[in-house]
């Protein structure tokens, strides 16, 4: 379905006639220099690092590896090969199904989409996606929509929900995936992302935080689906960067997630330094598990893989979905990796920890005391169909319908509320209800005439947009239109006349309306998503900023004779207003985002005014040629050389280049209006006398074994006579006692050491690095460094909610100001809150390259405001070290929505605060002219 219904014939030409196998790439191309040479016929190069570091159960782990290391110690081999690989595409119900285990009675784990919902199936709700819970800045809605999420995926028997995403970040703002992530910020990313898979973990799922790393770009991330549109590529884009960029942005939210205990994280399809990203043993090995101490198991994303035992020293910890390509019958893993063992080229231990990687993730979250079977079918809606699709067998039992929603509708409302962003408002919000005639005007207002869930993954843009396209989705129980719900609204609480017009093409009869109309509400959009799908030349990336369905003309014509024209924007990102955002007759723009089922009704409620628009912009909104990066569209290295996409903004993108650059957004990051005001006083920095920051030293022990392998080669040779061979379904056995006849991998036989790079099997004791020592990293970074506290007071005449904002400068070859502390607070009318925030030395420190550690940086500069570029107060932390007295600036009685920010994390040192507060020192930070009355 997945192929059949999705991909051009070209694609599925090139599959069918692609070598199940591809040579690895061999020891010629590794280097041992650090990653990042500028590309200019120098192509950039990833170091080999080995071997791959055995789980050790660190940090919170250690009861989880205690039963996985016992659990794994009574498999066999050929069980232990069953954790790893998958059993095929469209093997099982699933996107992705293991083989199991039957002798124990432990079943096949299943992984299922998407970050936002439970895909391919029914009774399940449609949350709105990772950019909307950007856009609220709350930690605590973030955690809530992950238990609502993963209570689902549990119901419909999924072990391991396929999200969260915080890669891609966000680099080209055209991005076909951002949408499904949170933001081009990492320090927002990070504090979301970790709430969302507390959420999905702490209903006994698996979280899989994907894609790892740099998968920045659809074009060119699959040389076959880039083959399929037309292109002259055979490997995919190799996303180039240097060391320091990717500490401080790509690499900094998966800390966040290992620090939360996401479970497992996904190897994305795109090359890092011309290293396959499931392949990549510097990205894999070093940064994830040493650096990071990431204690889960790495899953291929689908057909990512490129080799076989290559990879598994690389740090690869199961294949997704198990086949080579698609349907091919064969597996790197599989029959192969049983293979590897018995002949000696993969260690035993290197198996073991696999195994034991993915056990200990699956008691880490419980799943041995939730675990529901699947009772939902990817591939059919049909109640009994083939219970292994690939080859229509054995039909049975595959959809029991159950509903899974509870009462999930009232988070994905209450998100949809808290991510509406209003971006001008000239006093025409909150709507009154009782306007004369309101006429809603854009196909975005209305439903998909093919029904909300009439194009395959949602690869098509009609009707409202409320999700993106792609594996990134789920289907829509119903879909409350904005249309609907407004006319609905008006009927029931109003009195006036409401029309709509849903045809963006239907110029005249839209004029006729909107020069009658007391208010014109206007519903344009941009969609965007994965790269298998095109939509109207959009190759899952957007070709550019521009609405769609000519949503500039649709705005131009109704501002022409409606002086009340009220724009709605349904986006996966920032789109180009530059045409009419200024335009008098425009009277208020609001960014909906991508919403989910619950759209029409969020929008109302604030349009109506019942709920006080509280959301902040997630990216910058600029001028399409004033960003600094964007996606790569032709391949620039031949034919036979991975497209070279070199990130050569670094550390500049989406906001930190505007402010770099001093280029004006027209609405910068972090921006969001309110139908009430709020002011900002009294800022104080206190600097934290923290304990010092420790390297981490040391060694680990050498490498564990888990039970003994069985060395009787003919104990593996398939069992014909108990179980009956589905064809193409990935099985761990042998077809012969002649392991070369085994295997169809062409190059068997070629010595090791021609392929693998030395020490990758050594199992001997390995130096940690200075950086690491925990899950998400050396504990020290999270040590509090500083407090910043500052009073908010709601200046006008309604409750509100304002999201604050800290940010930091951190010298030079620094951006301008990163963001590295927010709160999303409720101020009553009138009332004064003290907000707190806790910088931690992290958030204080940059990447040194030399030492390969975080340093923290001596007096920056704090900022604390209502966007990125509204900062009214600012101060610098002196020292670090200071110890002193502080008086706390006053209280009043702040709601916080969110983590408590007056929490310090487990193993901190208490502040002893003994210096006097640094005082505020200026109130002059640069001014965006748009007003939020602060
Ligand atoms: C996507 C993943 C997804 C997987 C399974 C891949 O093409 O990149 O995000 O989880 O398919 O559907």
């Amino acid at each position: 379905m997945w192929l059949a219904n999705l991909v051009a014939p070209a694609f599925l030409a090139v599959l069918a006639s692609a070598s199940p196998f591809e040579k690895s790439e061999g020891l010629a191309k590794r280097q041992t220099i650090l990653p990042y040479t500028s590309y200019n016929g120098t192509l950039a190069y990833s170091p080999p690092k080995y071997p791959s570091p055995w789980g050790r159960g660190s940090g919170n782990w250690s009861a989880a590896y205690d039963k996985a290391r016992a659990f794994v110690s009574q498999l066999t081999l050929a069980e232990k090969v069953n954790l790893t690989t998958g059993v095929g595409w469209e093997g099982e119900q699933c996107v992705g199904n293991t083989g199991s285990i039957p002798r124990l009675g432990f079943p096949s784990l299943c992984m299922q989409d998407s970050p936002l919902g439970v895909r391919f199936a029914d009774y399940v709700s449609a949350f709105p996606a990772g950019i909307n819970v950007a856009a609220t800045w709350d930690r605590g809605l973030a955690y809530a929509r992950g238990v609502a999420m993963a209570e689902e995926h549990r119901t419909k028997g999924v072990d391991v929900q396929l999200g969260p995403v915080c890669g891609p970040l966000g680099r080209a703002p055209e991005g076909g995936r951002n949408w499904e992530g949170f933001a081009p910020d990492p320090y927002l990313t990070g504090q979301l992302i970790g709430p969302t898979i507390e959420g999905i973990q702490s209903t006994g799922v698996i979280a899989c935080t994907k894609h790892y790393i740099l998968n920045e770009q659809e074009h060119f991330r699959q040389a076959p689906e880039a083959q399929g549109y037309g292109y002259n590529v055979t490997e995919s884009v190799s996303s180039n960067v240097d060391d320091k960029t990717l500490h401080e942005l790509y690499l900094w939210p998966f800390a966040d997630a290992v620090r939360a205990g996401t479970g497992s994280i996904m190897c994305s399809y795109n090359q890092v330094n011309n290293s396959y990203g499931c392949s990549n043993s510097y990205t894999l090995n070093y940064l994830l598990k040493n650096e990071l101490d990431f204690q889960g198991f790495v899953m291929s994303d689908w057909q990512a893989q490129h080799s076989g035992v290559s990879d598994a020293l690389a740090g690869l910890d199961m294949t997704m979905p198990g086949d080579t390509l698609f349907l091919t019958g064969q597996s790197y893993w599989g029959t192969n990796l049983t293979i590897a063992v018995l002949n000696g080229t993969l260690p035993q231990y290197r198996l073991d920890d696999m195994a034991v990687r993915i056990m200990a993730a699956y008691y880490y979250v419980g799943r041995d005391t939730h675990y529901v079977p699947t009772n939902f079918d990817s591939w059919s809606r049909d109640t009994y169909a083939p219970i292994h699709a690939a080859v229509e067998s054995q039909i049975g039992l595959v959809n029991q319908h159950i509903d899974a929603r509870a009462n999930h509708a009232s988070i994905i409302r209450a998100i949809g509320q808290a991510s509406t962003v209003l971006l001008k408002n000239n006093g025409a919000l909150p709507l009154s209800g009782n306007e004369k005639w309101t006429a809603i005007i854009g196909e975005d207002a209305g439903s998909n005439p093919y029904g909300a869930n009439g194009c395959s993954d949602r690869g098509c843009n009609n009707g409202t947009l409320a999700m993106g396209w792609g594996s990134g989705t789920s289907d829509f129980p119903y879909l409350v239109t904005p249309e609907q719900a407004i006319q609905n609204y008006i009927l029931n609480s109003g009195k006036g006349e409401v029309f709509a017009i849903l045809d963006n093409y239907a110029q005249s009869q839209i004029v006729t309306l909107a020069k009658q109309a007391s208010v014109s509400l206007v519903f344009v959009n941009a969609d965007s998503g994965e790269g298998y799908i095109n939509v109207d030349g959009n190759e899952g990336d957007r070709k550019n900023l521009t609405l769609w369905l000519d949503g500039d003309r649709l705005i131009h014509n109704v501002t022409s004779v409606c002086n009340n024209t009220i724009v709605v924007i349904h986006s996966v990102g920032p789109v180009d207003v530059s045409a009419w955002y200024n335009n008098d007759n425009v009277t208020a723009v609001i960014w909906a985002g991508l919403p989910g089922q619950e759209s029409g009704n969020a929008l109302v409620d604030v349009l109506y005014g019942k709920i006080n628009p509280g959301g902040k912009l997630p990216f910058t909104i600029g001028r399409p040629t004033d960003y600094t990066t964007s996606v790569m569209t032709t391949p620039n290295n031949g034919q036979f050389g991975a497209p070279q996409q070199d990130f050569t903004e670094g550390l500049l993108i989406d906001y930190r280049g505007f402010d770099a650059n001093g280029i004006e957004p027209i609405y910068e990051f972090g921006f969001g209006l309110s139908y009430t005001t709020f002011s900002y006083s009294n800022l104080v920095v206190t600097p934290v006398n923290a304990a010092p920051y420790t390297p981490f030293t040391g060694q680990t022990s050498a490498a564990p074994t888990y039970g003994t392998v069985d060395t009787n080669v003919a104990d593996y040779l398939f069992p014909n006579g108990t179980i009956e061979r589905v064809p193409l379904y990935i099985y761990p056995y042998l077809n012969s006692t002649n392991l070369q006849a085994s295997s169809s991998d062409p190059d068997y036989g070629l010595p090791a050491n021609q392929y693998l790079p030395s020490g990758s099997s050594d199992s001997s004791p390995q130096p940690f690095v200075p950086a690491g020592g925990a899950p998400g990293g050396n504990p020290g970074l999270w040590a509090t460094v500083a407090t910043v506290q500052a009073t908010i007071t709601n200046t006008g005449k309604v409750a509100g909610d304002e999201v604050v904002q800290v940010y930091v400068s951190l010298g030079d070859g620094e951006p301008p100001r990163v963001l590295r502390g927010f709160e999303r607070l409720t101020i009553a009318p009138g009332a004064s809150v003290t907000f707190q925030a806790e910088l931690t030395r992290k958030d204080v420190s940059t990447w040194d390259v030399a030492s390969q550690n975080w340093v923290q940086v001596s007096n920056p500069t704090i900022y604390i405001g209502s966007s990125s570029r509204k900062l009214p107060l600012s101060a610098k932390l002196s020292g670090g070290s200071s110890s002193g007295s502080s008086s706390a600036a006053s209280s009043g009685g702040s709601k916080s929505t969110g983590v408590p920010v007056s929490q310090i994390s487990d193993g901190q040192i208490q502040a002893t605060r003994t210096a006097p507060p640094v005082s505020q020192i200026s109130d002059g930070q640069p001014q965006s002219p748009k007003s939020t009355g602060s």
